[in-house]
């Protein structure tokens, strides 16, 4: 008995710790402090971009030392995905000098000015949609659009899956999909056209997202449905002889077998030629145009150079000539100018263009911008001290630390495995430890995968609304629109 009311006291005593820390932490995120105020003596720092390196950047930032100005751009004015800018607005705040945040598109970038042009690009316009701006440093992290290969038909017909607008159009999209089919006397024909869902690409944004679409047709629209849910049928075509490539094969296997278990059909060795309003032409292995009628359609082939990153590349010349991306060297300055980093999906590395590479280099370009800081600060302090006249010792100790900060070690990444979920509650997982490739999957992995994906958030008050999110659709289902 006092060893059950020791443990009970001891979850007690846990649980109110945590939720006084939440509370606590929450208080002091809502209350940010007095910020110093701009300073026009200072360096200008323009950060573009709101994704993951940009955000790991202004993060762990220490701006003391620079004047900050963050341009992100913005399609649609929605409510939602206004509350994803949110964290920039959020981690400006907390940074310790005021920063600019400007939510517009910026079109064009001059290397040898040193300025940005940017325009505001939301529904309402001022007398003022456009400006230019000048830089000292220019962090370029503009992410990528997708990847279409000028396919016919594509932009015109495909959802696709980059941005956060790209979602609720999808989501807009299944329920019209699925409210069109079960019109009164729709024809049986165009009831499995509607209800037909392809995905194009068997890479990871793909492959979940098929599993999550599984997941929300058999968890919910079953419920809403039950006539037409049997009749919806998702599937997923890939060029390639696998989905998956980047995971071992044992990995491969699993999701194929989960697919298969879960009726989502994976069409391998098949490449779209065409999209027309209602049907995609795809070429098989054996070289015959097959036709996929379709009702809602996802594009997810991959990434290719934004229009302004391919304008920046040609205002450069000879030293950018990757058709992948920006070239930068291994201090991720861009090669051919001067004064700018890029990071992530918009340049063309040795890494996967994924989140975990991007944010690495967030946090490590973060650490170069307060070297730079300190090293300027010692070479004012040398400048003062051989004017005040000061003994040999004091100049030699100050020269030493110069060169100390002027060292900056390159980027390193460091691999942290790589994680995909693939429908009912299960994941894979290739994980780099005990020195080999760990590879998992199945319910345990999911779990990782989440807390995963949580530990990756960028404030305490993403992670409380994300994981409240994930319970909500646990315990109430995903919010329907037109239905609930
Ligand atoms: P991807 O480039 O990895 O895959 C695109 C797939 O589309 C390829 O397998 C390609 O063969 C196929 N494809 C291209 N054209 C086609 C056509 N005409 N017809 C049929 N299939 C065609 O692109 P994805 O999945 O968007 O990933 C981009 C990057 O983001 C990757 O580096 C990936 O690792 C990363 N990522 C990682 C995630 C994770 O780790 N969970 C989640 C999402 C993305």
């Amino acid at each position: 008995k006092n060893r059950i009311r020791t443990f009970a006291r001891a979850v007690l005593v846990t649980v109110l710790a945590g939720g006084g820390y939440v509370v606590w932490r929450s208080y002091e995120q809502r209350h940010p402090g007095e910020q110093l105020p701009h300073d026009p003596k200072l360096p200008t720092v323009v950060v573009l971009g709101n994704g993951w390196g940009s955000t790991a950047f202004l993060k762990d930032l220490d701006n003391q030392g620079y004047n900050v100005v963050v341009i992100s751009p913005l399609t649609v004015g929605t409510l939602a995905s206004r509350s994803i800018l949110e964290p920039t607005r959020f981690l400006t705040r907390h940074l310790k000098r005021k920063t600019e945040v400007y939510e517009g598109e910026v079109y064009e970038v001059d290397p040898v000015k040193k300025t940005v042009r940017f325009v505001d690009n939301s529904e309402i316009k001022g007398e003022v949609a456009g400006t230019e701006i000048p830089y000292d440093y220019l962090v370029y992290a503009v992410g990528a659009e997708n990847q279409t290969f000028g396919i016919k038909g594509v932009k015109e017909n495909a959802c696709f899956l980059k941005e956060v607008w790209d979602a609720e159009k999808i989501r807009t999209r299944i329920m019209d999909c699925i409210e069109t089919a079960n019109f009164a006397g729709q024809t049986q024909a165009e009831i499995d056209r509607l209800l037909s869902f392809v995905v194009v690409g068997g890479g990871p944004t793909g492959v979940e997202y098929a599993g999550e679409l599984h997941d929300f047709l058999k968890e919910d629209l079953a419920n809403w449905y039950p006539d037409l849910a049997d009749r919806i049928n998702i599937t997923l075509i890939e060029a390639l002889p696998n989905v998956l490539p980047m995971f071992s094969k044992q990995l491969i296997d699993y999701t194929m077998s989960t697919f298969k278990e879960n009726k989502i059909d994976i069409k391998t060795k098949t490449m779209v030629k065409e999209v027309q309003e209602k049907k995609i032409l795809a070429m098989n292995e054996n070289k015959e145009v097959v036709e996929y009628p379709y009702g809602l359609l996802v594009w997810a082939t991959g990434n290719t150079a934004r229009p302004v990153t391919r304008d920046l590349m040609s205002r450069i010349g000879d030293a950018q000539n990757s058709r992948r991306g920006l070239l930068v060297d291994e201090h991720m300055r861009l090669l051919g100018a001067d004064g700018i980093f890029a990071l992530g999906d918009c340049t063309a590395t040795n890494y996967a263009p994924t989140a975990q590479v991007a944010s690495q280099q967030g946090i490590y370009l973060a650490r170069v911008f307060s070297k730079l800081h300190k090293k300027e600060q010692l070479l004012t302090e040398l400048e003062q001290a051989k004017a005040a006249g000061a003994e040999p010792a004091k100049l030699d100790s100050l020269a030493n630390a110069v060169i100390r900060a002027s060292n900056i070690p390159p980027f390193h990444y460091s691999h942290q495995g790589s994680l995909a979920y693939i429908g009912s509650e299960k994941a894979i997982a290739d994980l780099p430890v005990f020195q080999g490739n760990l590879a998992a999957a199945g319910f345990a992995t999911y779990y990782f995968w989440r807390s995963a994906y949580i530990s990756q958030l960028f404030s305490l008050r993403n992670r409380v609304l994300v994981g409240a999110d994930w319970l909500k659709t646990k315990v109430l289902g995903r919010a329907m629109p037109r239905t609930l």
